[in-house]
């Protein structure tokens, strides 16, 4: 089938090289041209865990191709993935759908055959109805059925969420649209459930599930607090909630607080609209107000540790979470801001993100190169994202290159016992 992807980020991209890896013939649209340069130059514009391989391999095929031409990617379409940013709006919270709504009317005029236009953006009910109203406004002639398709693929994990989905939901009342996308998915066929609803139906589904997640990783937090309290251990214990299938043991890793380009956009945008359609959500409205408030805690957790007000803090990690070099609303970045104003200096390391971070952070911090560069005369080292090779730290080399041998742990990376053995002051979540 012929695929245009409107909008080559971190859905849209993942998705353009899974689909052209299935035989599918992909253009993606993008309006900023140095990246679509870059992409048909065969470089990557973002990091995502096994993208590259996948990637070098579909631009050779020709089944996978990048322009700033919408026309050329829309006119031959079978289905036009809408991939576009819904960012929080600064002012009222809600998911901003100017782009969205921008790219309708853009594609509308190039709408020349029957085709399916899928929203895997994450946007609020009615949506997919605005939609329609934009093609048909800018094109009357036009033939066409509006989808909701929502994404739920991971950061760091996108390509194997790609080709591994819990499920595939759809939201359509429309037999032909129906076709087609089963169609789409077909290679799944008896790999996953394939969900047909309504389409508001399918907007909601997406809120929901990340509204509950964020929820499930609040909850764990707040145990953690009381693990702490209580003389318990969180891990142990979300170990023992999670054996339990209804429960599950995904997302309950207890943390600095959730992040990223979703969680917090979308736990606001779903508090907004529930009160829009007055019912409100009391559980995600505190989740996001705690949520807020725990990188705060965490903020002091780490100044708590300094032995002298002015004594070095050492970062590790800036990404969300591991396995990504993105640091939208990264619990790590806010952290830092918090302690820029109060500590004497900061330096941080990241595997992927210290370009990303550079861009806000400019020279407001010190970059290393490695671990032990960062930690270079520290007295405090904490542990911010979940990257694997914090686990690994040679706590020898790290206790030599130390000022105070000092390891404040917000991701639980690392063996309290083997810390403490080795001569270190170690704090970490929902233990004492
Ligand atoms: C999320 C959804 O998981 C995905 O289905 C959707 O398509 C997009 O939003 P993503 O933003 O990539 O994916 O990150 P996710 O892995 O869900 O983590 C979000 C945040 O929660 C991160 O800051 C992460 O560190 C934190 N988290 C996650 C925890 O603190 N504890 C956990 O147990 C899990």
């Amino acid at each position: 089938m012929k695929i245009a992807i409107i909008g080559v980020g971190y859905v849209g991209l993942p998705s353009g090289v899974g689909f052209a890896e299935l035989g599918h013939e992909v253009v993606c649209v993008d309006k900023i041209e140095a990246k679509i340069q870059a992409l048909n130059e065969g470089k990557l514009t973002l990091y995502e865990n096994g993208l590259e391989e996948l990637f070098q391999k579909n631009i050779k095929t020709g089944r996978l191709l990048f322009t700033t031409d919408t026309k050329m990617a829309v006119q031959d379409a079978d289905v036009v993935l809408l991939a576009v940013g819904t960012p929080q709006d600064p002012k009222t919270n809600e998911a901003d759908l100017r782009y969205i709504y921008q790219a309708a009317k853009e594609l509308a005029p190039f709408v020349t055959k029957y085709c399916v236009i899928a929203n895997k953006s994450t946007v609020p009910v009615g949506t997919a109805e605005a939609v329609e109203s934009i093609i048909k406004e800018h094109n009357p002639m036009a033939d066409f059925d509006v989808v909701s398709l929502p994404e739920f693929l991971r950061e760091g994990f996108a390509i194997s969420d790609f080709f591994n989905p819990d499920r595939i939901v759809v939201g359509t009342e429309a037999p032909r649209a129906r076709e087609v996308l089963e169609q789409l998915y077909a290679p799944f066929k008896d790999k996953t459930e394939m969900l047909f609803v309504k389409r508001r139906s399918s907007e909601v589904i997406k809120y929901a599930s990340n509204s509950f997640l964020a929820m499930k990783i609040h909850y764990i937090n707040e145990m953690a607090n009381f693990c702490e309290n209580a003389g318990a251990d969180i891990n142990e214990v979300a170990k023992g909630i999670g054996l339990d299938s209804r429960i599950g043991k995904k997302f309950l890793n207890a943390g600095p607080g959730f992040g990223g380009g979703c969680f917090p956009k979308d736990t606001n945008a779903m508090a907004k609209m529930a009160e829009k359609f007055g019912a409100r959500l009391s559980l995600i409205e505190t989740t996001i107000a705690k949520n807020y408030q725990r990188k705060a805690d965490m903020a002091q957790r780490v100044l708590n540790a300094l032995s002298s007000p002015k004594g070095k803090i050492a970062i590790l990690g800036l990404a969300f979470k591991g396995g990504t070099d993105d640091v939208r609303e990264s619990p790590s970045m806010e952290i830092l801001y918090q302690l820029l104003p109060v500590a004497a200096e900061i330096s941080v390391y990241d595997p992927k993100a210290l370009e990303n971070a550079k861009q806000e952070l400019g020279e407001k911090v010190s970059y290393a190169q490695d671990i032990y560069e960062a930690c270079q005369d520290a007295e405090v080292v904490a542990i911010l994202t979940e990257w694997e090779i914090f686990r690994n730290i040679d706590l020898e080399r790290l206790k030599s290159v130390m000022k105070t041998p000092n390891i404040v742990d917000l991701r639980n990376m690392l063996n309290a016992q083997a810390a403490k053995a080795a001569g270190f002051s170690y704090s970490c979540i929902g233990l004492k």
